[in-house]
């Protein structure tokens, strides 16, 4: 590396903007890359960067490619000739890395940085004091300072405030897909709308069961991470404790469990990543209509209502 302190980050959306902030603001000399096309160089601009173009990659020792995932694959056929031998290539996620979607050049560092937790909270948390947790991994150590760098890296988007965590790339990915699959995107979603819709059909008011199904979340939410969830259920009522223990008993059958078996089993065959290539090649269209389903849902609009009415009262 020609400086310990300069990176380049391409993307400047969810992660790319906490990112390129949090680092100028820990004393880095940030850089940011934009192909022609770009809507977000104006949002860099706003912030106070000064677009590149994406030819001039080759000018930094260290390079952050914060783009989705999908469109790795186009990045690197197209750009991967502007990579010079040494660079550091720093990646958010490991997809690209593990189920190799590109050819990223062997003469590069490959590491990986990766945030748990969406963008704004990489922000807000760095805003704050604090940060959000990494896990680290090296793929390819051509600089033999892999580790070095991407801790230094981890230091300035704020994560060793909070905790990093080395591990390996596959260990990434797998716990990553399988956490937004099960849980975070898939599994928690599904059993909001569905106690949710039980709820209604049976009878109760919407308002009254979208407070309780998703107002009431992020307090509980809070606690398992401030608390742990034995202690979070230990300070709960008697009657939540028992209700809760025995539902938990009922729902999580072993068929539930053999269904996440085989979903991380996907995962790892690399099932899920080919699925994730042939929706991307139609344009996300059963993934869209699926969420533009759910918008019209009851659910969403009595959430709207509520979220509505906790602002004006609010104000
Ligand atoms: N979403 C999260 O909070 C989150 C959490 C953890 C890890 N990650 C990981 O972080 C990485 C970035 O995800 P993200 O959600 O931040 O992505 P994103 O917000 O969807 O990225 C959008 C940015 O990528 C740029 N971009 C897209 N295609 C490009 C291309 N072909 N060439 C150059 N620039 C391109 C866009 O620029 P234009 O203006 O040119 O369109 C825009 O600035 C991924 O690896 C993801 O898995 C994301």
């Amino acid at each position: 590396m020609t400086s310990a302190h300069e990176i380049g980050i391409v993307g400047f959306g969810n992660q790319g903007k906490p990112w390129a902030l949090n680092l100028r603001e820990s004393g880095w000399q940030v850089r940011t890359f934009f192909r022609a096309s770009s809507r977000t160089s104006e949002h860099a601009k706003e912030s106070g960067f000064r677009p590149e173009p994406l030819d001039d990659l080759g000018s930094v020792p260290l390079l952050a490619i914060l783009i989705p995932d999908d469109a790795m694959p186009s990045f690197c056929a197209e750009h991967a000739s502007r990579i010079r031998e040494g660079q550091g290539l720093v990646f958010a996620h490991g997809f690209t890395l593990h189920y190799q979607t590109a050819l990223w050049p062997s003469f590069a560092d490959r590491l990986l940085v990766a945030p748990k937790g969406i963008g704004a909270a990489v922000r807000e948390r760095f805003v704050a004091g604090s940060g959000v947790p990494a896990v680290l991994a090296v793929e390819n150590d051509f600089s033999g300072n892999g580790w070095a760098i991407a801790r230094r890296v981890a230091a300035g988007i704020g994560a060793d405030r909070v905790g990093i965590y080395e591990g390996t790339v596959r260990d990434e990915v797998e716990a990553d897909l399988f956490s937004e699959q099960a849980l975070l995107c898939g599994g928690l979603p599904g059993l909001v709308a569905e106690t949710y819709d039980v709820l209604v059909k049976g009878g109760v008011s919407p308002e009254i069961a979208y407070l309780e199904c998703v107002h009431e979340l992020k307090f509980i939410a809070d606690l398992f991470q401030k608390n742990g969830i034995a202690e979070t259920l230990r300070a709960a009522s008697p009657t939540a404790q028992f209700g809760g223990v025995s539902a938990s008993r009922r729902l999580i059958s072993p068929d539930f469990r053999s269904k996440l078996e085989r979903m991380l089993a996907e995962i790892r065959k690399g099932t899920f990543a080919r699925a994730l290539a042939a929706e991307a090649r139609d344009g996300f269209s059963q993934t869209r209509g699926a969420i533009e389903n759910l918008r019209g849902s009851s659910l969403e609009s009595v959430g709207r209502s509520v979220r509505r009415r906790i602002e004006e009262r609010n104000r």
